[in-house]
């Protein structure tokens, strides 16, 4: 019972939409009958001409956008702007700080550089201490559960591991951990009013984390030690990053690895008490491509969006150059023209070319490995030692745009 077509002022972008229901069944109607279409939000936003945006939602065309950097450029602002939502020139021009938000050449250079701390065996040395990391995530939720054997699965299994990886990969010591944490929640920026978290905190959390990082580049330079930040400050020179840099890349990662991954590891769980024979079948089989279909399932990154740099055409739609255009992961990982009963939760999906981590250009998720690594450790870890876990209540989801989050999950350990 979809409509034929969607109601004038319908913005998908609009965080009460994404917290009903996702993927949202609009969807469905625009990859039909309009997948490249105009969503005009009518009250404007300062600083751009245009009153809009084109929503691109499409599994062909989401990788055509984001495979055309020469023509759909990342450097105005990749979030997609909301209904009424305002950004100013000064915060374009700290976002491009950023290599989300920067184009080739310069995205070249910085990408090339900090590649070097993802290599397939800089993942793999980090695998031993993350193993024992989830476990001891898993242990502890044992012991903080309640009499009644119930927790909320979210804060005590979701947002631990992430953090701790992204720590570990930098190199941040123990005792520097906690604040780390503190500011790298703080700075997530939700549009959810129970977080109560003003912008000045986030920004006040970012800076905190700049100057961390740049104090621990300074320190790396002066004393290397077998890590990758020492690799990426080496020397200062084209093929370093500079401190600021190294700021700004952790913030990136701060915001990139740890509520996209969070989000996963709730949604895999949140699918598999909602899936039971999927969750036997992963208990014993434990399939290589489970983590896979948890981000396509999950899509915890609902949308990006670029700028056309030239007039162009795009699924029969002229686009112009400046005009802002979103391309929306949720709705290609759901598109039938490319998966078998797309709605079906199937942790033996193969082939899975879903575009949870980016539609392969040069922006394609630089934390993938990781991120599989992270949510193949944490239900590992959970199947060994939760084996009965079941649901106590619905998920309760988070208010935001772009973040298909949860943000409370209540489960219980089964004992009778
Ligand atoms: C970029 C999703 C985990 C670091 C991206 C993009 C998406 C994404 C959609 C944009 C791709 C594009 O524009 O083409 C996810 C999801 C994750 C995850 C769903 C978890 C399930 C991580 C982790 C890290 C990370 C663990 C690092 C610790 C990055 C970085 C970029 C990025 C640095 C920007 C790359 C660039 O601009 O060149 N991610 N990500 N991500 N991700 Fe992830």
């Amino acid at each position: 019972s979809l409509p034929a077509a969607l109601p004038e002022g319908f913005d998908l972008t609009d965080p009460d939409l994404l917290q009903a229901r996702v993927p949202l069944p609009e969807f469905a109607v625009l990859r039909r009958t309009a997948p490249v279409w105009w969503c005009a939000q009518p009250r404007g936003i300062s600083g751009f001409d245009d009153e809009g945006y084109w929503a691109v939602t499409r599994h062909a065309d989401v990788r055509y956008v984001s495979t055309h950097p020469e023509l759909f450029s990342s450097h105005t602002n990749t979030a997609i702007l909301r209904f009424n939502e305002t950004i100013s020139r000064d915060q374009i021009d700290v976002q491009k700080l950023i290599m989300l938000n920067m184009d080739p050449p310069e995205h070249t250079r910085v990408r090339q550089i900090v590649q070097r701390g993802f290599t397939p065996r800089a993942v793999r040395s980090l695998e031993g201490a993350l193993r024992e990391r989830a476990r001891s995530i898993v242990r502890t939720a044992l012991a903080h559960a309640g009499d009644d054997g119930s927790f909320d699965f979210v804060t005590e299994i979701a947002v631990e591991l992430p953090l701790q990886a992204i720590a570990e990969l930098i190199g941040v010591p123990q005792q520097d951990r906690a604040k780390i944490f503190d500011w790298s929640n703080k700075m997530a920026a939700y549009d959810d009013p129970e977080y109560a978290i003003t912008e000045e905190v986030g920004t006040e959390a970012a800076m905190e984390i700049v100057s961390y990082a740049m104090n621990l580049a300074a320190a790396r330079k002066e004393c290397p030690a077998h890590d990758i930040v020492s690799q990426l400050v080496a020397a200062e020179d084209e093929g370093n990053l500079a401190g600021d840099e190294f700021g700004f890349f952790v913030i990136l990662l701060a915001v990139a690895g740890n509520e996209t991954t969070r989000n996963a590891i709730s949604h895999g769980m949140h699918a598999f008490l909602t899936h039971p024979e999927q969750w036997e079948l992963y208990k014993r089989e434990r399939p290589r491509t489970t983590a896979e279909e948890i981000v396509r399932w999950a899509t915890p990154v609902v949308s990006f969006q670029r700028t056309a740099t030239r007039d162009l055409e795009l699924g029969g739609r002229k686009i112009r150059a400046g005009d802002r255009v979103g391309i929306f992961y949720s709705s290609a990982n759901h598109d039938p023209e490319v998966f078998d009963h797309p709605e079906r939760f199937d942790i033996t999906r193969d082939p899975n070319p879903h575009l949870g981590f980016g539609g392969g250009g040069p922006h394609f998720c630089l934390g993938k490995s990781l991120a599989v690594l992270e949510i193949d450790l944490i239900f590992n870890a959970i199947a060994d030692s939760l084996p009965g876990l079941r649901p106590a209540g619905d998920p309760r989801r988070l208010r935001a745009a772009w973040l298909n989050g949860i943000k409370e999950l209540q489960v219980t350990l089964g004992r009778e």
